[in-house]
This record gives structure tokens, sequence and C-alpha cells, in this order.
């Protein structure tokens, strides 16, 4: 097995980017992994070798360089299912993003299934992503969005979840590993009290599927949403996974070419699994960035990735508890060995974009605000945390750069208040 150090140069060469000096003065320390990854040189070079190679529609034309993009096309999806173990890529549906992959679930799949006074549970630190399509859906169907809270630690509160676990529940859909608290939520448990309800589980997988090994049927749900974009591959691409009993009862979302059959003047019928979903010229060349990603994320190793990103966290915990008056919302890695090599803090009268401007001044890109999860900054009665989200190319000399910038941006701000 590599050492944690030699995982960390491999990487780390890959990403050009990182060596880069954005103010002339200071060099780039790019903590802002959980908002979008950097892209390694290998994706950027598909991409290229795509356009120069192979370019052309998919699925269309009786031409060979036709044949050859669709053959990368498909092997893309392919990939795909390899990553996430599921059983056939007739299951994975190529969105935008994960937040069209959930928008497809919530409207083809909740406006058929919900009724009036079913519910849908999420949690209180989902992303905007995994809410407002579930409000839409349930303003029109008048059905309800209830929202599990969580603990005094940051973590899902399972009793709560219980206790609002009902006949009514007909979907649980909830994040695997929160981009804000960082906690890695225990998604069999969750499984299995959903499916002994008869409610149906969707993932959204956009925070874990570049940290750790993850595998639908292990799981044991039924909808994974994910997001290339954060998985060192390009943005435009995300994708769908569900099974294809239930992606076959479900009717198409878009119209358009490539998702259908035959076309009348009166009705059309649909495609079969997947292309029923994908209306339209798909992002061909984003799915081909996004499989090279995969295949770089897989020959780095998912478990490597996730020892040393563990190592990075506690370190990085280690320095900021040190810190008299800054508080981390989420779990310590003691208290959730699986939590993100992120962390998200406030100080008390002081504004988390002020601190990330100063750190931005000094080289150090970080992110603050309300990261997409506006009802958990209010459930906490906080108005924004400043984040700071680490991956396999962040080294612990990037986290001594960080503090340092950090003491003085705080020092900084007291002095100015
Ligand atoms: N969801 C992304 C983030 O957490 C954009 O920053």
């Amino acid at each position: 097995m590599k050492t944690l150090q030699n995982l960390e140069l491999f990487a780390r060469e890959d990403f050009p980017i990182l060596d880069k000096n954005f103010n002339k003065k200071e060099k780039l320390i790019y903590l802002d992994h959980a908002a979008t990854t950097q892209k390694p040189k290998q994706v950027i070079k598909r991409i290229n070798d795509y356009y120069l190679n192979s370019n052309a529609n998919v699925h269309r034309g009786a031409h060979q360089l036709s044949a050859k993009a669709t053959e990368e096309f498909e092997n893309a999806r392919l990939t795909i299912k390899n990553y996430i173990k599921a059983d056939s890529e007739k299951e994975i549906i190529f969105t935008r993003n994960a937040t069209e992959a959930i928008n497809i679930v919530a409207k083809s799949w909740g406006e058929k299934n919900l009724k009036e006074n079913d519910e849908i549970l999420l949690s209180i630190m989902e992303h905007h992503s995994n809410i407002v399509p579930w409000q839409l859906v349930a303003e029109r169907n008048k059905c309800k969005v209830k929202f599990t809270k969580i603990t005094n630690d940051g973590t899902l509160d399972i009793e709560d979840f219980k206790n609002k676990l009902n006949t009514n529940t007909k979907i649980v859909s909830i994040v695997h590993i929160s981009n804000t608290l960082g906690c890695c939520n225990p998604i069999k448990q969750i499984t299995q009290l959903a499916k002994n309800n008869g409610s149906l589980v969707l993932v959204d997988a956009c925070q874990s599927l570049a940290h750790a090994e993850v595998d639908v049927k292990d799981l044991n749900i039924d909808f994974l949403a994910g997001s290339g974009h954060k998985l060192c591959g390009p943005t435009g691409i995300g994708f769908l996974w569900s099974r294809e009993e239930v992606l076959d009862s479900m009717p198409p979302l878009f119209g358009g070419g490539e998702m259908i059959q035959d076309v009348f003047e009166e009705k059309s019928t649909w495609a079969d699994l997947p292309h029923k979903f994908e209306a339209g010229t798909p992002a061909i060349a984003e799915a081909i960035g996004l499989s090279e990603a995969l295949n770089y994320l897989n020959k780095l190793g998912l478990k490597n990735i996730q020892e040393y990103e563990k190592e990075l966290t506690e370190y990085l915990f280690e320095k900021l508890l040190s810190f008299n008056d800054l508080n981390i919302i989420g779990p310590n890695p003691s208290q959730d060995s699986k939590r993100a090599s992120l962390a998200s803090f406030f100080i008390h009268d002081m504004h988390s974009n002020d601190i990330a401007e100063i750190l931005d001044s000094k080289g150090i890109c970080i992110r603050s605000g309300h990261h997409c999860c506006q009802p958990l900054h209010k459930y906490l009665n906080i108005n924004s945390t400043a984040r700071v989200s680490m991956n396999f190319t962040t080294t612990k000399q990037d986290i001594d750069i960080f503090i340092e910038k950090l003491e003085e941006t705080i020092s900084f701000l007291k002095l100015n208040s």
C-alpha cells in the first residue's frame, strides 16, 4: 500500500492549478473542495482528446465517428455503473448535476406516487437541492415535507428520525455526508428502518463519492444522486441511479429527441432505459471526462484516500480546537470516524464573509455563508459559517499555513471591531 506521503505527492503533481499563484504574493491554497474539486491533467487531456479525435453526436449517425463517440459515451456509463456497484448500466441516467437527478425523482416518481397527506422525510442538514424539489412536489400533490433534527454533536438524531417515520412516509431523502456538518449519516440503519416502514430511500452522495466506497446494493437504497464536478470530473454532468424496475415505472420528465421510440402526431412511445430519461444531445465530453475522473480516483484507491483524509481531518481539528472562541458545527473525528475532511466554523461577532475575504487576500480559498443549507443554519441559530474543505491533494503544510493565516485574520478583525 502507498504511504500517505506518497499518495499526496503522486496526486498533487496531477493538479497544476494548485501550483498557481493568483495574488502574485502568496502560494494558492485551495480549501474549497466540497464546493468543487480541481481537475487532474488526465481528465483535462481526456476531454481534449475526445474533441480532437472522436467528436460526433451519439446514438444517431450511421458514420464511424458517431459510432466511436457513442462507444466512448456508453463506456463512461459503464464506468459509473462499476464505480457505485450497480447491476446494470441501464440504471445510470446522465443528468446535468445531482440537483437535476433529485428533481427527476421528485417530479417523475413523486408526482406519480405521492398522494394527499403523504410525507417526505428529509433531514435538517440537507442541501437546498434536496429540499426545494420536494417542496415543489409537496405543494402540487398536497403532501408534507418533514425534517429530522440533529443532535448537539451535529449528527443525525436517529431517535427523531424513528419518531417521524410513519405510515404516511413514502420516501426518505437524505444526504450521505453533509457538506456543512461533515457527518456521515448511517444510511444502512436508515434504509432498514425505512424499508420496514415501506418507504423508499434516496441518497444524495455528492460529498461521499470522492471520499469513500459507495455500494448502492449494500446500502440497499432506491435512488442515488451524484455530481461529476465534486468527483474531479467536469461541471455540467451528474447522474441518477435507481433500480431498473423503479425507473421503468416512472414516466419520462423531459421530452424530445433521444428519449423516444416512435413519435406520431397524436402520441409518442418511449425509448428503453436509460435513454427514456435523457432527452436531447447529452453532455458527451463531460460524461467521458467524468469516467476518466473515476478511473483516476480508483487508481489512487478510495481506501487510501479515506485513510489519508482521515489523518488530515484529525490534524485540522486538533489545530482548530485550540482556538478559544472558534465554534465548529458538526462532529469531531472522534465522534464520527467516517466524517468528511472539512470543518465549518463560526466566531461570535465576526462575519464568515470577512474571514473568507481576508484569507483570500492571503492566497487561501475557503467558502463562507450558508453553503446552500439555510434551514440548517437557521436551526442552529447562526447566520453563516466559514468552511474549510480538503481532499487528497491537501497537505499538512497547507493546513499549517491556513491556521497561521487564520490567526492573523482573527487578530486583525478583533483589532478592527
Ligand atoms: N454544494 C456545494 C457546496 O457545498 C456547492 O459548496
